[in-house]
């Protein structure tokens, strides 16, 4: 029988079933995940590095042509976004930083970036003076709240960092539109979005500058690694000249950067040629492999979504999402009638790997709060209120990298087990 039957054969019994009848595994009855472990891990396995990954690293190791294949992925990327320039960097991180160098932007100017982020997004902007501005999230996406920003913009705002969330584009036309409306500039942290689109238009090219991360969670991972989209020449040779002291005298004749040949401006920030390697390998299956995520993601959701309580990321037909380390759901305690911490020990008993996600908050942590640290302190709000909802009500469950019919039949059957039983729970 070929996958798709049995996953018709499996979802007609489980439809047929009364799972009602069926006692919790948590009160000693039969798991609804019976899928063999090793299998279950090697379904949800990341990253995935196969012999093309491998075959290029020994190549390129005995080519004594290690350098060339930096250029190579930058081609590559340009191809793949459109993006007018890109460079690589050694990870997202210093990718970050060049963009807020690129970014020329006068000390103490004030950045509309969202709390909920990686601390790679904001505490780079102290070495630039640069004072960041924590906004919202939406609890229905996770995503940059445009109406927070619009409650904390000022005079002094310059630009904003939208971050996409799981994968999760931001409404960036709409954003994009305020950006416009007020004169910000838009520099786009797309490190956990690369392959996403909306309205056919790839995460990394919205922003006057974009960055993406080839950490090893990434959805392109090649260890370590970065890469810096740029839509005008001079921001790709500011971020350029910023951490390779070798690249300005190759810049063309005209640059106001070629002088600063052979000194850069500090940092080195250069990729790994054999991250560069993987990276080509795995940019070349990308969209293959979101694909395979999202559809494995989708068929899920949409019975999850079914159940009283449980919602998705909220989506938009316009955008093609990915996926980035965990399918993301918000759990509703009052409209489901019990609460998390039993869901996730009914879940796990069950045989699902669930767990709680807490995300950081970045405007919770501690450098932000010492005015020692920055040239212009950060503005820090008391609370955030759609952070903390997400925070609160989000569970995680693995993203399957591989077509997995039964396993997914048999999350969804879990979670639609434990709905069935949900007033013992209570
Ligand atoms: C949103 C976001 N920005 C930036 C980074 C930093 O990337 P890297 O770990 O490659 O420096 C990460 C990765 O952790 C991230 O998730």
């Amino acid at each position: 029988m070929n996958s798709r039957r049995t996953f018709a054969a499996a979802a007609a019994i489980a439809a047929a079933r009364p799972l009602r009848a069926e006692t919790l595994a948590l009160d000693g009855g039969a798991k609804a995940v019976s899928f063999d472990p090793a299998r279950h891990s090697a379904l949800t396995k990341w990253p995935n590095y196969g012999n093309d990954e491998k075959q290029a690293v020994l190549d390129l190791m005995d080519s004594n042509r290690y350098y060339q294949e930096i250029p190579l992925l930058e081609k590559d990327t340009c191809q793949a976004t459109g993006a007018p320039f890109a460079k690589a960097h050694c990870n997202g991180t210093s990718a970050l930083m060049s963009m807020f160098f690129a970014a020329d932007l006068p000390p103490g100017s004030e950045v509309l970036v969202p709390s909920y982020t990686a601390s790679a997004t904001i505490v780079p902007m102290r070495f630039f003076g640069l004072v960041p501005v924590f906004v919202d999230i939406d609890p229905a996406t996770a995503c940059f709240d445009l109406s927070h920003a619009r409650r904390v913009i000022t005079p002094a705002t310059r630009a904003l960092v939208p971050m996409h969330s799981w994968g999760r584009p931001c409404d960036m036309d709409e954003i994009a539109a305020f950006a416009k409306e007020r004169g910000l500039m838009v520099l786009e942290d797309a490190a956990q979005a690369e392959g996403a689109s909306l309205l056919g238009k790839p995460m990394g090219t919205w922003g006057e500058m974009g960055v993406f991360s080839y950490q090893t969670s990434k959805v392109l991972p090649a260890i370590e690694g970065g890469m810096g989209l740029y839509r005008s020449r001079e921001a790709w040779e500011r971020a350029t000249a910023f951490g390779n002291y070798d690249l300005p005298a190759s810049f063309p004749q005209d640059s106001k950067y070629r002088k600063y040949h052979d000194t850069g401006f500090g940092p080195k920030f250069r990729i790994h040629p054999l991250a560069a390697a993987i990276a080509r390998k795995q940019l070349a299956t990308l969209g293959a492999r979101n694909r395979i995520v999202r559809e494995q993601t989708q068929r899920l959701n949409a019975r999850l979504t079914q159940l009283s309580g449980l919602a998705e990321q909220r989506r938009r037909s316009d955008m093609e999402r990915v996926h980035w380390a965990s399918n993301i759901l918000f759990f509703d305690e009052g409209k489901a009638g019990f609460d998390k911490a039993r869901l996730l020990k009914a879940l796990t008993a069950e045989g699902v790997r669930a767990s709680a996600a807490p995300y950081p908050e970045q405007h919770r942590f501690a450098i932000y709060r010492e005015p020692a640290w920055w040239h212009h302190a950060p503005k820090v709000p008391a609370s955030l209120p759609g952070c903390e909802q997400v925070n609160r009500t989000a569970i995680r469950v693995p993203l399957f990298q591989q077509d997995a019919p039964e396993l997914v039949d048999q999350y969804a059957t879990a979670f639609e087990k434990v709905w069935a039983h949900r007033k013992s729970l209570a």
